[in-house]
């Protein structure tokens, strides 16, 4: 004898005209482009939005998120669904070194410590990222007394802030943290069921994290940067909207100021005021 589960949530298929509805805002008012090899990805990730809406068809889901409600309650959570989050601590570690070694002492000379280090992690995630800065640029303060920092982290997902934020994580996600970081930056739950670690107040008082999104506006109410990490995140975009969102990162790159790109995104034969010094890191001229 069967018995029908009750934790399956049918919904009927993603037509191409709700997938078209869907992809052409999301790609209008995020730059995220989803071609149709992305529709089943799309459907599949959108699923849980329509099981807790309780809502079985995504033409219904499609009336409501574009519903004056909808775009009040459910945008911020279909955002959350269609983006990808996907990050680590010391991610691209070749990054942290070349600040480390270069960028800071050469900051100093310039600057003595009359200034504080600014740095804008641009599409954090979860918090990885800026941390990751947060560590590096302790480090360095505890060399060179007088060395102050802060960091500006946004991202476009409310779900991905609100854990940064959290910036509590699972043990096997801070693998990469070098053992004597560990000891230093991270606190270890008493919970021996609930092996996670928790970022110390004194580095995550250096983060502040908001919300933005990289196709609204000209990013004028935001400060000026020593440095801006934008990485993993424009492969998501389109080219025009690449090079739109690259130039906007660089009028708020100070001059002599730098920009650190994923490994897999490419500036080349854009019209940016970028010069290359290594693969994926460039200084504002
Ligand atoms: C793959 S993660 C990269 C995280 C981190 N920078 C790293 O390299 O590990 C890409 C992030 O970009 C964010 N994102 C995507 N579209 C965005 C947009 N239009 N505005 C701001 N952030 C966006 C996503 O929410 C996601 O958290």
């Amino acid at each position: 004898m069967s018995y029908p589960d009750s934790n399956i949530f049918h919904t009927s298929n993603m037509t191409a005209a709700d997938f078209n509805k869907l992809s052409t805002f999301i790609f209008n008012n995020y730059g995220i482009k989803l071609p149709p090899s992305k529709k089943t990805m799309l459907e599949g990730r959108l699923h849980k939005r329509l099981k807790a809406l309780n809502i079985s068809s995504f033409k219904e889901y499609c009336e409501y998120v574009f519903s004056a409600e909808g775009k009040r309650l459910e945008l911020i959570n279909m955002v959350d669904v269609v983006t990808t989050n996907k990050t680590d601590f010391f991610r691209e570690a070749v990054h942290f070194d070349f600040l480390s070694n270069n960028i800071l002492p050469g900051f100093i000379k310039v600057h003595s410590f009359t200034k504080p280090f600014k740095v804008w992690s641009a599409g954090c995630s979860t918090g990885e990222e800026p941390y990751t800065l947060a560590m590096v640029l302790s480090q360095f303060a505890e060399k060179n007394t007088g060395f102050n920092f802060n960091i500006f982290a946004t991202d476009i997902s409310t779900q991905a802030l609100n854990r940064a934020a959290s910036a509590v994580y699972a043990e096997e996600k801070v693998a990469p943290v070098p053992m004597l970081l560990k000891r230093q930056y991270l606190l270890k739950s008493k919970d021996a069921l609930n092996k996670t670690v928790r970022i110390i107040p004194q580095l995550r008082e250096k983060v502040t994290f908001d919300r933005l999104n990289f196709i609204d506006g000209d990013f004028s109410p935001i400060p000026n940067f020593n440095v801006i990490f934008c990485r993993n995140v424009l492969i998501y975009f389109d080219r025009a909207t690449q090079e739109k969102v690259i130039q906007k990162l660089c009028s708020k790159l100070e001059p002599g100021g730098f920009l650190f790109l994923g490994h897999s995104e490419s500036v080349a034969n854009m019209n940016l005021p970028l010069m290359q010094i290594q693969p994926t890191t460039f200084k504002k001229i």
